[in-house]
C-alpha cells in the first residue's frame, strides 16, 4: 500500500508520539516524520486512519519498540561524563550503603540501580564496573537494571561486544581489567555482563513494575528527557521522583536540569559535576508548576533570576557559553566543560573481594530476565528528535 500522508495524518503522530513514547520534533522534523510514517503504513499495510487510531490502542507496546528505532539514536559510550561516575562511587554508593546497612537484622541489605533509557548498555555497564569496584561488602544485594524502548539496542546490549570507539573514555587499564579483545571488538567480562538486568521499557508509561515507590536508591536518566515534550518530562520526573528512595540520587544528563520542573530533588555538586537528591519527603506532590521546563542548550533561553537553584543558574549559564563557542570554550578559564579527562579514582582501583561478589551477583542475574534479539538490524537513517 502506498498512501499519501496528510498533514493532518502528520500532526496526529507527532501528538501520538509525544503521548505514547513522550518524544517531541519541532516543525523542522515533520519531513523526517512523515518518511517514517509512511514507512510504517508501507510495511503494515495499513491506512493512516486505522494506523493513528491503533496506536494508541496497542497493547503490548510492539508498534511502538518499532517506532523506537526508527526515531531514535542511541548515541551512549563508557563512562560518558566520567565525573558523574566518579561520584556515583565516593558520594552516592557509599551514602546509600550507610541508609541501607540500617536494615532489620536477617533482612538482606540492598542496594537497586536503574539506568533509564540505557541504549546500548554502555551506561549501566560503566555502573557496575563502578558498583563492583566499589562495594566490596558481600552481604549487599545489589540489583543494577537497565531499560529501554529500543529492543534493537538492548539486544546489542545483551551481547556486551563493543568497538574500541564506545571505549574512547575508558583508561587502558579499566579496558584491560573488564573487557578482552575479540577480532577488533571488546567483550565484557562475563559476570559484569550478568550483573546488569535490561529490560524493554517505556519512560514515557506508568509501568507500576517499573516505577515501584522507594524503589531505587540511583537512578541514571540521562540525554532522554531531553527530548522529550516538556509535560512529558515532569511527568517522567514525577515517576523517577516516587520510585527513588529518600535520599536517592538521580543523574541527568548535562543538557539536562529540573529546574522549573520539580522540588523533590536538592541540588548536589561535587567532582565538578552536578546530580540530584530526593528530599526526605519529597515527591510529585512537590512539582513546580508555573516555569517551563528546561531543555539545553537553545542558546536563546533566558536566565532568570538567582534563587535557591543557584547552582542550575551557573551551571546552565556554562553550558550555554559552552555550547555558543564549543570551539573557545576550552580556552574559557571560567567554563566548567563537561567532559573532563577520565581519573581513575581510588574508588575504581580493584578491591579484595571485587570477583567474588561479581560471582555471587551473576547466580542472581542469571535468574533474571535478559532481553534477547527480536529484530533484524537497525536503520542506518534514524535520527535524533
Ligand atoms: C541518547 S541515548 C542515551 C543513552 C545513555 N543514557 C547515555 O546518556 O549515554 C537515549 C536513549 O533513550 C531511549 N529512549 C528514548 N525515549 C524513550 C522512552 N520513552 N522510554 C525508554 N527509552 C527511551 C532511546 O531508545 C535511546 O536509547
Amino acid at each position: 500500500m502506498n498512501c499519501q500522508v496528510t498533514r493532518h495524518d502528520l500532526e496526529r503522530f507527532r501528538t501520538a508520539i509525544v503521548r505514547e513514547i513522550g518524544l517531541h520534533f519541532d516543525d523542522a522534523k515533520l519531513g523526517f516524520l512523515g518518511e517514517v510514517l509512511q514507512r510504517r503504513l508501507d510495511n503494515l499495510g495499513r491506512s493512516a486512519e486505522f494506523y493513528l487510531y491503533s496506536l494508541g490502542q496497542e497493547r503490548g507496546d510492539g508498534e511502538l519498540n518499532a517506532l523506537a528505532q526508527e526515531l531514535i539514536v542511541g548515541e551512549t559510550y563508557f563512562f560518558r561524563n566520567n565525573e558523574q561516575f566518579r561520584a556515583l562511587a565516593e558520594v552516592a554508593l557509599p551514602e546509600r550503603m550507610r541508609a541501607n546497612n540500617a536494615s532489620p537484622v536477617g533482612l538482606p541489605k540492598t542496594l537497586r540501580v536503574l539506568s533509564a533509557g540505557c541504549a546500548s548498555g554502555e551506561e549501566a555497564y560503566s555502573i557496575a564496573i563502578v558498583v563492583r569496584t566499589t562495594i566490596t561488602d558481600p552481604s549487599f544485594d545489589v540489583l543494577i537494571r537497565a531499560v529501554d524502548l529500543n529492543p534493537i539496542v538492548l539486544a546489542k546490549a545483551a551481547r556486551a561486544r563493543y568497538s574500541s570507539w564506545a571505549l574512547r573514555d575508558t583508561p587502558a587499564d579499566v579496558q584491560r581489567q573488564w573487557f578482552r579483545p575479540d577480532g577488533r571488538d571488546m567483550v565484557l567480562e562475563e559476570t559484569l555482563r550478568a550483573a546488569v538486568r535490561f529490560d524493554l521499557g517505556n519512560l514515557a508509561s506508568d509501568d507500576p513494575e517499573l516505577w515501584q515507590p522507594g524503589a531505587y536508591d540511583v537512578i541514571f536518566c540521562r540525554n532522554v528527557l531531553m527530548y522529550f515534550a516538556p509535560e512529558q518530562m515532569r511527568a517522567a520526573i514525577d515517576r523517577i521522583a516516587h520510585s527513588l528512595a529518600p535520599g536517592g540520587f538521580l543523574f541527568l544528563g548535562h543538557a539536562e536540569t529540573l529546574r522549573g520542573v520539580s522540588d523533590a530533588f536538592h541540588l548536589r555538586h561535587t567532582h565538578e559535576t552536578f546530580y540530584y537528591e530526593r528530599k526526605e519527603n519529597g515527591g510529585p506532590a512537590c512539582r513546580r508548576s508555573a516555569q517551563p521546563a528546561l531543555r539545553l542548550p537553545s542558546g536563546a533561553a533566558p536566565v532568570g533570576a538567582l534563587g535557591a537553584a543557584w547552582f542550575d543558574e551557573i551551571r546552565e549559564a556554562s553550558e550555554r557559553v559552552a555550547a555558543l563557542v564549543p570551539a573557545l570554550a576550552a580556552d574559557i578559564p571560567c567554563v566548567s566543560l563537561p567532559s573532563a579527562p577520565w581519573d581513575v579514582a581510588p574508588a575504581l582501583d580493584v578491591a579484595p573481594g571485587a570477583f567474588r561478589r561479581g560471582a555471587r551477583l551473576r547466580s542472581r542475574r542469571n535468574a533474571g530476565s535478559r532481553t534477547g534479539p527480536r529484530h533484524s538490524a537497525p536503520r542506518s537513517d534514524a535520527a535524533c528528535p
